[in-house]
């Protein structure tokens, strides 16, 4: 047989040749790889991880809810009542009783006509945004905004206009292009966003909006539980939850489960549930999931004010230790009236991918878990340590870690410093 003269071609080849293939070999023969460590135990203040108890500053459990013996019960009940799974899609034979009763709770909360709930917030994006845009309209997103979102534009064939992050003058560029276009325009943002823990400009963006004739979408999943008074949001901090066409959270962070949603008009929700391909065509979530987000919406709704300053009281506290050791942290924005907009993600600027690495592993290795942000995650040379904040850390929890930051980071002489 003749020798082949065609060239090899494979899908797999870029498993071995991927960019990040060195990086990840030369990580993981170091034990320096900051990701898949091992949790043992409930996802409380401190954990146990590898044998070792660690303060947890890595969880987005932001009101402490995962442990909490009425949320946990909920769970149980509906594990009890509807069996492990439902085995089918919302559409089906997934809806339960609980799915009913966590969308009405869900759109009290929101104060919207009606709510969704998916199996996974990035369900909930991706199937609410790709059902939303077809080919012909037009998605502005802010670069900060989640994967989720973008995956979502991505699928719909809409034209993408990103713009700076958080920059006003590039989303109104990018609106009149739209408008050029004749292109019917949504806006998404994260209300907060994920790593860096900043609020968006919610105010000019509205306007903007509505100056333009653009709909406007946010993330609500790192707001929903943490800001404003009753939780629901940046857009309820704001003040401008009827200026929001459709609001986004998920019960993977302060409600304390696995799944997500969309709240806004009825219309709109309808189209969704008919017409939304990661609703129709994924199982519903188990129903534990469902209940403990149930049962969480409903401690938050109860208790949220007092669990709601502690968290954010905890922030600042973390906040203003990382800058009495001399550390850089990303600064929250502010409101409009001039207060500093708190979050529960404090992030500390480290610059280089590797140095992040490094650090992550000592401050691992002393008892505090953090999470490493390396491009493309942010901007390149742009590696932060996100940590975040539980209602239930208490300051003795916050002081252990601080007095782990100042001994290890005597060891970086070259991390930013403020
Ligand atoms: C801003 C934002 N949106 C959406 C998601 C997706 O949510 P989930 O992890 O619950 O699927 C996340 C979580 O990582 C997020 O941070």
């Amino acid at each position: 047989m003749e020798p082949s003269t065609r060239t090899p071609l494979d899908v797999f080849a870029k498993v071995q040749h991927h960019e990040r293939a060195e990086q990840l070999a030369a990580a993981k023969e170091q034990d320096v790889l900051p990701y898949f460590r091992m949790l043992e135990s409930q996802a409380g203040p401190v954990v146990e991880m590898e044998g070792r108890e660690t303060i947890m500053l890595g969880s987005n459990n932001y009101l402490g809810l995962t442990t909490d013996e009425r949320v946990k019960q909920a769970a149980r009940d509906a594990l009890e009542q509807y069996g492990t799974g439902v085995t089918g899609s919302r559409l089906l034979n997934g809806t339960t009783p609980l799915h009913v009763e966590l969308e009405r709770e869900l759109s009290e909360l929101m104060g919207t006509e009606d709510t969704i709930v998916f199996t996974t917030g990035y369900q909930s994006n991706l199937g609410a945004i790709s059902a939303i845009l077809e080919p012909g309209d037009t998605v502005i997103c802010d670069s900060g905004d989640h994967a989720s979102i973008l995956d979502g534009c991505k699928l719909s064939g809409a034209r993408m206009r990103p713009f700076r992050h958080n920059r006003m003058d590039k989303l109104e560029a990018m609106l009149k292009r739209a408008r050029e276009d004749e292109s019917p325009a949504l806006v998404v943002v994260d209300g907060v966003f994920s790593m860096e823990g900043d609020v968006c400009d919610l105010p000019p963006i509205v306007e903007l909006c509505q100056a333009h004739d653009a709909r406007l979408m946010v993330d609500e999943a790192h707001g929903v539980g943490v800001l404003g008074e009753r939780g629901a949001g940046a857009c309820e901090l704001f003040g401008l939850e009827d200026q929001v066409d459709l609001r986004m959270g998920t019960f993977s962070k302060s409600l304390a489960s696995c799944g997500g949603f969309i709240a806004g008009p009825a219309e709109v929700i309808e189209f969704l549930r008919i017409s939304s391909r990661a609703f129709i065509f994924s199982a519903s979530a188990v129903p534990a999931a469902t209940g403990a987000a149930l049962g969480a919406l409903r401690v938050m709704r109860a208790e949220g004010a007092e669990l709601f300053a502690k968290l954010l009281d905890n922030a600042r506290y973390l906040r203003q230790g990382f800058r009495d050791l001399g550390l850089k942290v990303v600064e929250p924005g502010t409101l409009p009236g001039g207060e500093e907009a708190t979050t529960p993600v404090v992030p500390v600027i480290v610059g280089e991918d590797w140095q992040a690495v490094l650090l992550w592993k000592s401050l691992f290795d002393a008892g505090v878990y953090t999470n490493v942000a390396l491009h493309p995650a942010v901007p390149p040379g742009g590696a932060l340590l996100r940590t975040s904040l539980m209602a239930t850390h208490e300051r003795e929890h916050l002081d252990r870690a601080l007095a782990v930051f100042e001994r290890v980071v005597g060891d970086y002489p070259d991390l930013p410093r403020a």
